[in-house]
Parts: structure tokens; C-alpha cells; sequence
């Protein structure tokens, strides 16, 4: 799966107590009617148990550049909770789940159907909105960041 080129992804919710985030390239748009995503979520993280917790998440496509902010929502350093939101400018949608402002695009998601799948939860959302911004993508493949440029 290195070879696999994903879009750079941060998924965001918001528990009562503290916002939760992850990096992840493991997102998939699933259906047009309704407009629904899914994204795939390491049970270890206390993002995962966030999202179960509350039916909501947020995924925000990176813009290039923005890998600093990437690594440390992969948790680099030991960083998490509420500490990763400490670099970037985080405004919330309307349901208070965290958007990152310059985020290409995000979409706001309802948790509609939940997977286990080994190591992970897979969770369909339903998108209730998106958010469009400016600039390219930032992609991951063979453990590096990579620009897109057009051919
Ligand atoms: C480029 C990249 C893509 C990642 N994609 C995923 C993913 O799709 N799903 C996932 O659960 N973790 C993914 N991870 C790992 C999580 O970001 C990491 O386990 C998480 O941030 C740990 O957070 P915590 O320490 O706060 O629990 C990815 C990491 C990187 C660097």
C-alpha cells in the first residue's frame, strides 16, 4: 500500500471534554445520493473512539504545503489530543466539529453505518456540507510527501 498514492487527510471531531484528530489517507467517497464517504480508523486511536461517541467528523484535504501539520496529527513526538491542534488555524463548522480554514476542501459528516475490520472501524458518513478553499493537494506515497503537478 506505500505504492498506493492517497490524498493527505486530517479527520477531526469534538467530544464534550476535547477535540481529537488523526492524519489519514484511508478515505473513499462511496455514494452521490446521498453524498457519503467513508473513512477507515485505527481502534487504537482515541479519534475512533471520539467518532463512535459522537456520530460527527470532519475530513479536511491538505493543502501543499502543509506536512508539518500532517506529522503531527500522525501523532510525531508523542503529540495527541487536544495538543495536536496547537499549529494550523482550526475554525469549528456548525456543529463545532474543528475545520482547518485553509483546508482545499472539508466536509462535514454524519456517522451513518460502522464497520469493523480488523485493526480498524471503517464509518460511512453522510456529508451534511462542504467547504471549499484554494490551492492543490497534498499527496503521500512511498512514505514521502509528494506536490501534484499537471501533466
Ligand atoms: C500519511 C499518513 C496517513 C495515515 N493514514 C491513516 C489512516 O487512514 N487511518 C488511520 O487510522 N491512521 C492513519 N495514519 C496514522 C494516524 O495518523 C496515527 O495513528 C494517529 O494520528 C495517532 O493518533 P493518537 O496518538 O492521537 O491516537 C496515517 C499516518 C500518516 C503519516
Amino acid at each position: 500500500m506505500t505504492r498506493f498514492p492517497g490524498a493527505v487527510t486530517i479527520i477531526t471531531t469534538r467530544t464534550p471534554e476535547e477535540r481529537r484528530g488523526i492524519t489519514a489517507t484511508a478515505v473513499c467517497s462511496v455514494t452521490a445520493e446521498p453524498p457519503s464517504l467513508l473513512v477507515c480508523v485505527n481502534k487504537k486511536t482515541g479519534t475512533c473512539a471520539a467518532i463512535a461517541e459522537t456520530g460527527r467528523f470532519n475530513v479536511n484535504l491538505l493543502p501543499d504545503p502543509s506536512h508539518d501539520l500532517a506529522m503531527r496529527f500522525a501523532g510525531v513526538g508523542g503529540v495527541t489530543g487536544e495538543e495536536k491542534f496547537a499549529i494550523g488555524e482550526w475554525t469549528d463548522d456548525a456543529r463545532g466539529v474543528p475545520l482547518l480554514a485553509n483546508a482545499r476542501v472539508a466536509f462535514s459528516c454524519e456517522v451513518t453505518e460502522k464497520v469493523e475490520a480488523g485493526s480498524h472501524q471503517v464509518f460511512i458518513g453522510r456529508i451534511v456540507d462542504i467547504h471549499h478553499g484554494d490551492g492543490a493537494a497534498l499527496v503521500f506515497e512511498q512514505s514521502r510527501f509528494h506536490r501534484l503537478q499537471p501533466l
